[in-house]
């Protein structure tokens, strides 16, 4: 099976007037299909930069990825919204939920936007919500979950259509230690039972060991990759 990301010679600057700045500087990296990993490194690393450019939320300045076989280095707007959609789900470390709407309206809205018919829309989002442990708290509304709640609603909408690479930044990093334990045992019964391929970013090595590779970053480039099963190398 050809990998579900291809990234080679990825740079990413950002430039405003006169300042300048090289976050991606030659970014290697390839991952599988059903592979979990986990991004790592400082602060400033360029962690987030690159999971953007993953989740198609940002484009490379030069260098190729390709998701799936296609390169999507190079779409516009309009294309990458399409490939978000149909492709990638997205969680972020501060939920990123729509307050004024219900856990099972947050779940839904993606399908909206993929034309899925609205009956068939609530009883996805129902029963994704169920998966999650959160059949009892669909009507709810963000400001009335806990935080583990939250991310959990979070996790179910970045499923909602089914995407086949789940990008988090820093899923757990708003919650306590044992609401993180089980958010991440969330994604990874997410990963076994719908062979989701997941890249993680995160700071914390207890996290960065769910993975079963953690890749390094370091001012923009790739400085270890280890195994779980393995030493570095
Ligand atoms: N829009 C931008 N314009 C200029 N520089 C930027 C922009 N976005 C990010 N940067 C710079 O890119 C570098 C990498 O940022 P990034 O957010 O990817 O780091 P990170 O590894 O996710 O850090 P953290 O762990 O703090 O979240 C930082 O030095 C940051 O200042
Ligand atoms: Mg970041």
């Amino acid at each position: 099976m050809p990998p579900v990301v291809d990234i080679r010679a990825l740079h990413k600057v950002y430039e405003e007037g006169p300042m300048r700045v090289e976050v991606l500087r030659g970014i290697d990296l390839e991952i599988a299909a059903h592979e979990v990993v986990a991004l790592c490194g400082p602060s400033g690393s360029g962690k987030s930069t690159l999971l953007n450019i993953l989740g198609c939320l940002d484009r490379p300045t030069s260098g190729v990825y390709s998701l799936g076989g296609r390169d999507v280095s190079t779409l516009d707007r309009e294309e990458q919204a399409w490939v978000r959609l149909h492709y990638i789900g997205f969680v972020f470390q501060s939920f990123h939920l729509i307050p004024d709407a219900t856990a099972l309206e947050n779940v839904a809205l993606p399908m909206y936007y993929a034309g899925v018919a609205r009956g068939e829309r609530e009883e996805r989002a129902r029963a994704i919500l169920g998966r999650v442990g959160l059949a009892d708290r669909a009507e709810h509304r963000p400001n009335q979950l806990s935080g583990g709640q939250r991310q959990r609603v979070a996790i179910a909408r970045a499923c909602a259509c089914k995407p086949r690479l789940l990008l988090a930044d820093e899923p757990t990093g708003a919650l306590d230690s044992r609401t993180g334990v089980q958010v991440l045992e969330l994604l990874g019964e997410l990963h076994r039972e719908d062979g989701l391929t997941i890249v993680l970013v995160t700071h914390d090595m207890g996290v960065a060991a769910f993975a079963e590779r953690q890749v390094h970053l370091q001012d923009g480039v790739v400085v270890d990759e280890r195994r779980a099963d393995a030493s570095s190398g």
